[in-house]
């Protein structure tokens, strides 16, 4: 791991927007565009469900929104949403396409850049690859919000995902594995990414209960207080919701298959608490006309 904090401190060096102009001398001086990134210590706990229900949350709240499937090796945001993209990660990477040339539209109000699925060569970047994929990332600046989709567990690529976001939500379930493996995230995350205004939120998927989510949050937060000198959020907690499973039958994202489900309302509450301010769905003479139309913004 010492290579990749060095590689990280480089890249990273002084404030994130210093980094930023660095890297993409073209970006105007103040970078509107929020990145997200959606990671965990564990597999499975709903990152991939997470981003792209929020992506369409926020979509629906008037934000130009794209979803980054950095999965690189089992990409699976595009079959959420029963979308087979022609190209993704795997041409950017190859050089074959730029990112900007790669983003397709879902018909749910956001825009997705897919994953690289089954090239297990380039599950791995080399740290050439991953530099110039982050600087093509802060070229993006059409979107309000990028959300970045990350693979579970710790690589070199999902905390370069993690560097390059401005906040990064931390997902795990009640499991006790899923809590210890989101404790082992957040140490890896404040000391490999030291140089770096460390913005750092947690939702607890699959509770039954409130209690149940915030008593796992106020215990990680605990430590990671305590242990790491660091301060972790609490975005909220998202109830374990069957309509959240027969939305990923249906390949259909929840927010959208089943906007009255209790999931749903999690979800709005945890985007209001990143927007810090009250959850309230688009409208107006445009909003009206989306309606109608459909959502575009490009
Ligand atoms: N709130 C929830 N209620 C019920 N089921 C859920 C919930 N969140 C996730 N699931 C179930 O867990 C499965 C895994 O979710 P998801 O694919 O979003 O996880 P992931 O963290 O992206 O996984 P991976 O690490 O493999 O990328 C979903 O297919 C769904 O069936
Ligand atoms: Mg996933």
């Amino acid at each position: 791991m010492a290579d990749q904090a060095e590689e990280l401190k480089k890249m990273m060096q002084g404030k994130p927007e210093q980094a930023r102009q660095e890297a993409s001398p073209k970006l105007p001086p103040q970078r509107k565009t929020r990145i997200i990134a959606v990671t965990s210590g564990k597999g499975g706990v709903g990152k991939t469900n997470i981003s792209t229900n929020m992506g369409i949350a926020y979509a629906k709240m008037g934000k130009k929104v794209i979803v980054i499937d950095a999965d690189l090796g089992l990409a699976n945001v595009n079959v959420m949403m029963n979308i087979i993209p022609k190209f993704n990660l795997y041409h950017v990477i190859k050089k074959q396409k730029k990112l900007s040339e790669i983003i397709i539209d879902t018909g749910y109000g956001i825009k997705l850049i897919a994953g690289a699925s089954g090239f297990s060569k380039i599950a791995n970047m080399t740290s050439d690859e991953r530099e110039s994929f982050i600087q093509e990332l802060y070229t993006l600046a059409e979107a309000d919000i990028i959300i970045i989709d990350t693979s579970a567990g710790v690589s070199k690529n999902v905390l370069g995902f993690v560097a390059a976001a401005d906040e990064v939500v931390i997902v795990t379930t009640s499991e006790p594995t899923a809590i210890t493996d989101a404790y082992g995230m957040i140490k890896i995350i404040a000391t490999e990414i030291d140089n770096y205004d460390l913005n750092l939120k947690m939702v607890v998927n699959r509770v039954n209960s409130a209690l149940e989510g915030k008593k796992i949050a106020e215990r990680l937060i605990q430590i990671a207080g305590q242990f790491l000198n660091l301060k972790v959020e609490y975005l909220g907690f998202i109830y374990n919701d069957p309509a959240v499973e027969q939305a990923v039958l249906r390949q259909k994202p929840f927010f959208i298959n089943a906007p009255k489900s209790r999931a749903a309302a999690c979800l709005r509450h945890i985007v209001s608490k990143l927007e810090k301010t009250d959850y309230t769905e688009y409208s107006g003479l445009s909003g009206f006309l989306q309606k109608i139309f459909g959502r575009k913004w490009e």
